[in-house]
């Protein structure tokens, strides 16, 4: 399986590069940045420190500094700190260079280069994917899958436009353009990352793994970790990118998903973001997204304990 990964690194996204590093049979080519979690400076960087902490060689392209549409975007500081890894101070200067290529520029030469090989899997925004629909109308012709974490399929959000996710959230007019693009994606929600969790248990397990791929997953998450637990709402540790990865890697794990026409609200006052799932037909249009709502945690438990070893 031939991987390129568009990322806004932040500690869940570090997390899926991780388990895509290390997945027998599946090699990651490229990876692209952009604005999400953190300002894009700081994804270069922390995707630059996950290759460094893996020992990994991925040309990294730099994408988008901010979404299509200004004026809306502010990094998500509470959950993956100001510097989008949890504040991880370990960080030994990296030898690392990002590549001068623009990412929307990589993603189309690379889908040119060998159309219908690449796994596509977005774990921000859409912005970069949704320029490279713009500067090569077949582009999407030319990825043979799209996988990506983001969207609400039941209006339960985690913004503050309550029905929307924040990946769609950041850039609704990048997710609009990239799902009327894909005749299909496969789509990760925020609902069914909350359906699947590691419980505490497992993720302290995880966190006890004495190698540098443990102690760099324990350092990035142990703070947000020590706030979440101690909300009772909050059900385990959640893995918003790690599952939409875990699919991807695994296609077995998915236990139950269906096909629906899904769009994207940008005019909503309360409800900019906010993936519109129609469930019923009624807008007699192609269903264009698989949508994911079970999968086996198990497996990606065994994923995790693989990644870290
Ligand atoms: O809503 C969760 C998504 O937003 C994840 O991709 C997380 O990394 C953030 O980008
Ligand atoms: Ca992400």
């Amino acid at each position: 399986m031939r991987i390129l990964i568009d990322t806004d690194c932040g500690v869940d996204d570090a997390q899926a590069i991780m388990m895509a590093l290390r997945q027998p049979g599946a090699t990651v080519e490229a990876i692209t940045t952009v604005t999400g979690n953190a300002h894009v400076k700081h994804v270069n960087r922390n995707v630059l420190t996950v290759l460094d902490v893996m020992g990994a060689d991925v040309p990294v392209f730099p994408g988008a500094d901010q979404p299509l549409v200004p004026g809306y975007w502010e990094a998500e500081a509470r959950v993956h700190g100001e510097d989008g890894l949890g504040g991880y101070k370990n960080r030994p200067a990296t030898a690392r260079q990002l590549e001068a290529e623009p990412a929307a520029a990589a993603l189309v030469r690379l889908a040119s280069e060998a159309p219908g090989q690449y796994t596509l899997v977005a774990l921000g925004p859409l912005t970069n994917v949704a320029l490279a629909c713009r500067l090569d109308s077949l582009f999407p012709d030319k990825i043979r899958q799209l996988v990506f974490m983001g969207g609400t399929i039941s209006a339960l959000g985690n913004t503050r436009n309550v029905t929307a996710e924040f990946n769609a959230y950041c850039d609704p007019e990048a997710a609009e353009i990239v799902l009327d693009a894909f005749a299909q994606a496969t789509m990760l929600s925020w609902e069914t990352t909350l359906k699947h969790p590691f419980t505490w248990e497992q993720y302290d397990a995880l966190a006890a793994t004495d190698t540098p791929a443990g102690r760099f997953f324990r350092d990035t998450t142990i703070t947000t970790v020590d706030y979440l637990r101690q909300f009772r709402q909050v059900p385990g540790y959640l893995l918003p990118d790690p599952l939409a990865m875990a699919i991807t890697l695994r296609p077995e794990l998915v236990r139950e998903s269906a096909m629906h026409y899904a769009r994207v609200e940008l005019q909503g006052r309360a409800t900019r973001g906010q993936t519109v799932i129609d469930y019923m037909g009624l807008l007699e249009r192609e269903p264009n997204v698989s949508i994911v709502t079970g999968l086996d945690t198990a497996g990606v438990y065994a994923l995790y304990q693989q990644m870290l070893a």
